[in-house]
């Protein structure tokens, strides 16, 4: 399926790599100016740059959903360079470090919450800001098959992309009746450099082990999920709001 998204403004996060960097790809090919934000803010204006010597609008923005003041200037900067912002993705996350939860430590807690949960509400809060005033928008909010089962090792991943599910359905519902949807896309296991990282980090049997697992057996591309994504953006979803959208290969229907 195509989208058009010509004369719209879309803005990703953590779009310098990965299942990001393919959605803000898949953004820019359907016809909307599209806002990289990343932490990595060298790499988020080399994919931008890229995009514009293509022939598409893009920026590149250092952003750190982090921290909730360059999160607020990001939603700014976006609106100030392309006058809207209709579609956003809020996509940014970190690995947890693998631990059983009685020898986690407190940093490793905080720095997964700061990002995928903490980082996800200030994206949501400052893109509503706006989208409240233009009167229309959608929201995807990355989550994981993390945010639907639980993971041995995985407490801090998995609690941050539950609580993804939450911030989702609970804006949903106190936008639906005002044009704006929010929704939410649960990846299964898909081949980016955060794979790359956790075999390198030496889990690369526990992620073999997880593949003969997928009933389609095998990863899934960042394509994949940036298709889910422009769908829940588009208005080809209009209906559809307050949903979190397994694209796993059918990891977690049993
Ligand atoms: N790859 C998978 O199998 C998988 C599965 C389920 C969910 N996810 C989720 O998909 C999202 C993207 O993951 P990916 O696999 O493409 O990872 P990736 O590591 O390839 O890309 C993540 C990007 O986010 C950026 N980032 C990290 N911390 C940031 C911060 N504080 N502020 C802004 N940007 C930041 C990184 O610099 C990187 O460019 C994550 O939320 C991840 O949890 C991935």
């Amino acid at each position: 399926m195509s989208f058009s998204f010509e004369n719209q403004v879309a803005l990703v996060t953590g779009a310098a790599s990965g299942i990001g960097l393919a959605t803000a790809k898949a953004f820019a090919q359907a016809g909307a100016s599209v806002a990289l934000a990343d932490v990595n803010g060298e790499a988020a204006r080399a994919a931008a740059e890229e995009l514009v010597r293509a022939g598409f609008k893009a920026i590149g923005i250092r952003c750190d959903v982090a921290d909730v003041d360059q999160v607020e200037a990001m939603v700014k900067e976006t609106v100030a360079t392309f006058g809207r912002l209709d579609a956003a993705f809020n996509n940014a996350g970190i690995q947890n470090i693998l631990a059983e939860m009685a020898d986690a430590t407190v940093d490793d807690y905080d720095k997964v919450m700061s990002v995928n949960l903490r980082g996800v509400w200030s994206c949501m809060k400052f893109e509503l800001l706006h989208m409240r005033r233009q009167g229309s928008g959608t929201i995807v909010n990355c989550s994981s098959l993390g945010g639907l089962v639980g993971g041995a090792e995985r407490a801090n991943y998995h609690a941050a992309k539950h609580g993804v599910i939450g911030l989702t359905k609970s804006a949903a519902l106190e936008y639906a009746a005002r044009n704006i949807r929010v929704n939410a896309v649960c990846p299964g296991l898909i081949w980016t450099p955060m794979a790359d990282q956790m075999v390198a980090a030496g889990q690369g049997e526990a992620l073999e082990a997880m593949v003969k697992s997928v009933p389609m057996g095998r990863h899934g591309r960042p394509e994949e999920i940036a298709d889910a994504v422009l769908w829940l953006s588009s208005n080809t979803s209009s209906f559809v709001t307050g949903q979190s959208i397994s694209v796993d290969g059918g990891f977690v229907m049993r």
